[in-house]
């Protein structure tokens, strides 16, 4: 089996899995106790709290530990929400993921959701004429589906000069590109664990230590009133031990080993089919992801040839797999609902090598050329279903 599924998730990487273990097996006491045990759990919280601050040369103290990308979102939306003169618009692009898109939705206010040029890259003009009359403006830091890297030092920029906060869904972008506060100096940064080898269910909120904080979720007051419930700290310890070993492998040559697989499998793949289009922005975008069309193929009928030949991939993103609706990033970038649903993304991640390559890319002109030849001379998609 080749995974090249690692936009939707990745594997645990052994480091991280031989840090959770003690947490998972021997160690069961609450960090709140007052006894030995317990201090050891907290102390094993604030080590990892310093390796994820570290990843983004952040404070350990403005990092929140949360149970994943989704609930860091939806805690940062609410407390800017909550924080901000409900009667202006909050600010987010067409693009983002559907934890940014359904909790902006549900807030008693208007939001606007600012358009993409062709390339699935934020049109700054409009963001710069929205910001002035808004509240705040949340604004993902690469795309899950085309992996396009947003113009997040632009958008910082005009919410500096607007005066209002931003928040930034780094979920997918976190891990896999060299990313620094101090560079790119948010209010808000929401992280996801297993999109670097950590653990599901493991996340964490970014905040900036000046900024005013409403907390999504009361009570017991844990990670200093900002999130309570008690702590998952095999989840936290995982996730500390993933950004320790994705900030080596970014100051090494990760994010070109990534790239060099991705480049190499793209040529493979368009130089053998004809009609094949690159969606997505080729001067921004996040090393390990590729997002082709493939003219007269249904996606979901490709993603039934390779799951049998053992490559795993996705159509669009995993939240749409099974869907027949094409995704929204692509409606966003004006592609046409034929091309939407030919298409599929390629994630690489670390635990793919580079002899995984050329069997991936075979795997797919074979299940190309099969799909095209089952279609004869009609021009639409076809779908192994329809025969
Ligand atoms: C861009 C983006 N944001 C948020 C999420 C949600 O993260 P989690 O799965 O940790 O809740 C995902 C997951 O696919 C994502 O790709």
């Amino acid at each position: 089996m080749i995974d090249l599924d690692s936009n939707a998730t990745t594997g645990l990487l052994p480091e991280v899995l031989d840090a959770m273990m003690p947490w998972l097996r021997d160690q069961h006491a609450n960090p709140s106790g007052s006894y030995g045990a317990a201090k050891r759990a907290r102390k094993a919280i604030d080590e990892a709290r310093t390796q994820v601050a570290g990843l983004i040369d952040a404070q350990p103290e403005e990092i929140i530990f949360t149970s994943g990308g989704t609930e860091s979102i939806n805690t940062a939306l609410h407390s800017l929400h909550a924080l901000t003169d409900t009667a202006l618009p909050a600010v987010t692009s067409a693009i983002e993921h559907s934890a940014v898109l359904r909790c902006l939705e549900a807030l008693p206010r208007e939001v606007r959701q600012l358009p993409v040029n062709g390339a699935g890259y934020l049109e700054l003009d409009a963001l710069r004429q929205t910001a002035p009359q808004a509240a705040f403006i949340s604004l993902m830091a690469a795309n899950n589906e085309t992996g396009v890297i947003q113009p997040l030092s632009e958008a910082i920029e005009v919410a500096r000069q607007a005066g209002i906060p931003i928040h930034s869904d780094g979920v997918q972008a976190i891990g896999k590109i060299p990313f620094s506060i101090r560079d790119h100096p948010l209010d808000l940064l929401s992280l996801s664990a297993h999109k670097f080898h950590g653990p599901k269910g493991a996340g964490a909120l970014y905040l900036r230590s000046t900024l005013s904080f409403e907390p999504l979720l009361r009570g017991g007051g844990q990670e200093a009133g900002r999130r309570s419930g008690t702590e998952n700290i095999a989840a936290i310890v995982g996730m500390g031990a993933a950004a320790q070993a994705a900030r080596r492998e970014l100051s090494g040559n990760l994010s070109a080993r990534l790239a060099a697989m991705r480049d190499h499998f793209e040529e493979q793949v368009m130089n053998a089919l004809e009609g094949v289009h690159r969606n997505g922005d080729m001067h921004h975008r996040l090393p390990n992801t590729t997002h082709l069309s493939f003219d007269g193929c249904e996606a979901a009928g490709l993603l039934i040839l390779l799951d049998e030949a053992g490559l795993q991939c996705s159509a669009g993103s995993a939240c749409m797999t099974g869907k027949q609706k094409p995704s929204h990033v692509q409606i966003a970038m004006g592609i046409s609902e034929t091309r939407a649903r030919s298409s599929l993304r390629f994630g690489f991640s670390k635990l793919n090598c580079m002899e995984q390559v050329t069997p991936a890319a075979q795997a797919v002109i074979k299940a190309v050329n099969k799909l095209r030849a089952i279609q004869g001379s009609s021009t639409g998609p076809v779908s192994v279903y329809g025969g």
